[in-house]
């Protein structure tokens, strides 16, 4: 089939890789003349695992090609996928469709015979028709307008395209479910995941599934707050309710809140979708709620620990990314813990495998970068652990001992066991684990 992809983000450059790898004839566009250029060399914009490698075999095979040219890469597409952002608004908290809006008209005008348009950005229900009313202002020809909603995760994206739990369609007519099918039939060849279901269940679909995600951190989160208060600790009770099989044990687990472009924009445009039908989704909005509040809490116990001023301390954050094995800060949690630290006072050194061009790029001074997880710690009166890398869980800490200041570890992924860590002479603290 040949595949037109609008946006060369996080999910347009793994969807439109992954869709060419299975034989595809793929045009991927976007607005940014920079990006366009290094992802045609094969340099790939964003940290994600297997990227780089599906990329350039794609582009050496001669499927994959990459244009700012959305009319080129239109032009005769059996289907043309909309992979643009759809950030939070300002002002409300709804899904901000300013992208969407602009992709559709340069579709509705590129279009050169019927085609299946196809959302996989996160739209609020209802965008389906408002995208199809965009593209019949500017187009004789035939369309379709479909959602497809994207579940990869982030750090693990080229392994979730490529093997989908469930491909979720919602369709409007049988031409556009034929050809979805169709697109789809390799992705799933082992047992039939292809959910076909009417447009607006499809749009809802993605919401639901995250708002459901932030709904068992915020759960957890709070959990952990009480914990600490009724002597419990939360890693005991996260197992025992996991194994429960009407529970499970995936995204369990308590932090410092979550962040990344996804959870924190969509339960808000969620509840923006409720309001605006006359109901208040409640345990959405006070995920939202507890959310807020769990970002504040490492900022606030290494504060606390301090006496509550940080004026000439120097404090060392390991993990900016939002989490592991992507270089996305987007509402990182590092971010908020880094603004409250320096609101009290802190000289703050931070360290990440990937995040670190960016945190530069967004905070400047705020933050002095160092070479490596050690270096950050150097001289630092004490540690945060924000996000839980691989390279962190394995820390030497007789090494970090030696480089820190004073030996004070906040832990805020429990990735360390409590009593080694004591053991040493760290003050550790971690999220819901009464000492
Ligand atoms: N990042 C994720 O993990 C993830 C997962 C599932 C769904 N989603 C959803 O997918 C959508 C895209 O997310 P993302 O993280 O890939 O976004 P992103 O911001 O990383 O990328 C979007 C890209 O679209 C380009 N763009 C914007 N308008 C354009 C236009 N008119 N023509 C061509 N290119 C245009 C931008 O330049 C940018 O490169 C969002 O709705 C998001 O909620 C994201």
């Amino acid at each position: 089939m040949r595949l037109a992809v609008i946006g060369t983000g996080y999910v347009g450059l793994v969807a439109g890789a992954g869709f060419a790898d299975f034989g595809n004839d793929v045009v991927c566009v976007d607005l940014d003349d920079d990006r366009i250029r290094r992802l045609r060399q094969g340099e790939i914009p964003i940290h994600e695992p297997g990227l780089a490698e599906l990329v350039r075999d794609n582009l050496d095979a001669g499927r994959l090609s990459f244009t700012t040219d959305t009319a080129a890469a239109v032009k005769g597409a059996d289907v043309v996928i909309l992979a643009v952002g759809t950030p939070m608004s300002e002002h409300d908290g709804a899904a901000d469709l300013r992208f969407v809006d602009a992709a559709a008209r340069d579709i509705g005008r590129a279009l050169t015979g019927f085609a299946v348009i196809v959302t996989k950005s996160t739209v609020p229900v209802g965008t389906a028709d408002r995208i199809r009313a965009i593209v019949a202002g500017e187009t004789k020809h035939e369309f379709s307008v479909a959602s497809n909603p994207e579940f990869l995760k982030e750090g693990d994206a080229v392994n979730d395209f490529m093997k989908p739990d469930r491909v979720v369609v919602g369709v409007a007519d049988e031409r556009a479910a034929k050809t979805l099918r169709a697109l789809y039939a390799p992705f799933v060849r082992t047992n039939d995941r292809i959910m076909v279901m009417d447009v607006r269940s499809a749009e809802l679909t993605k919401y639901a599934s995250n708002a459901m995600l932030a709904v068992r951190i915020s759960f957890m989160n709070e959990l952990a707050l009480l914990a600490e208060r009724v002597g419990a600790d939360i890693e005991r009770v996260r197992k025992a309710v996991g194994a429960d099989p009407r529970i499970g044990p995936k995204f369990l687990f308590p932090g410092p809140g979550f962040g990344g472009s996804c959870f924190p924009k969509d339960i808000r445009a969620l509840a923006h979708t409720a309001r605006g039908a006359g109901m208040v989704v409640e345990v959405v909005e006070a995920a939202d709620r507890a959310n807020q509040r769990q970002k504040k809490v490492l900022g606030g116990r290494v504060r606390d620990h301090f006496g509550g001023d940080l004026t000439g301390k120097r404090i060392a954050i390991w993990g900016l990314a939002f989490k592991p094995e992507t270089d996305d800060i987007r509402e990182a949690p590092a971010l908020t813990v880094l603004a409250d630290l320096r609101e009290a006072g802190a000289h703050v050194v931070g360290y990440d495998p990937a995040a670190m061009p960016y945190i530069k790029a967004q905070v400047g001074d705020a933050i002095e970068l160092a070479p490596n997880m050690y270096a950050a710690a150097e001289r630092a009166d004490a540690l945060v652990l924000v996000t839980e890398w691989k390279q962190f869980r394995g820390a030497d800490f007789r090494r970090l001992k030696d480089v820190m200041a004073q030996p004070v570890v906040f832990d805020g992924r429990n990735i360390w066991d409590p009593d080694t860590l004591r053991g040493l002479g760290f003050t550790y603290q971690c999220i819901g684990r009464a000492a």
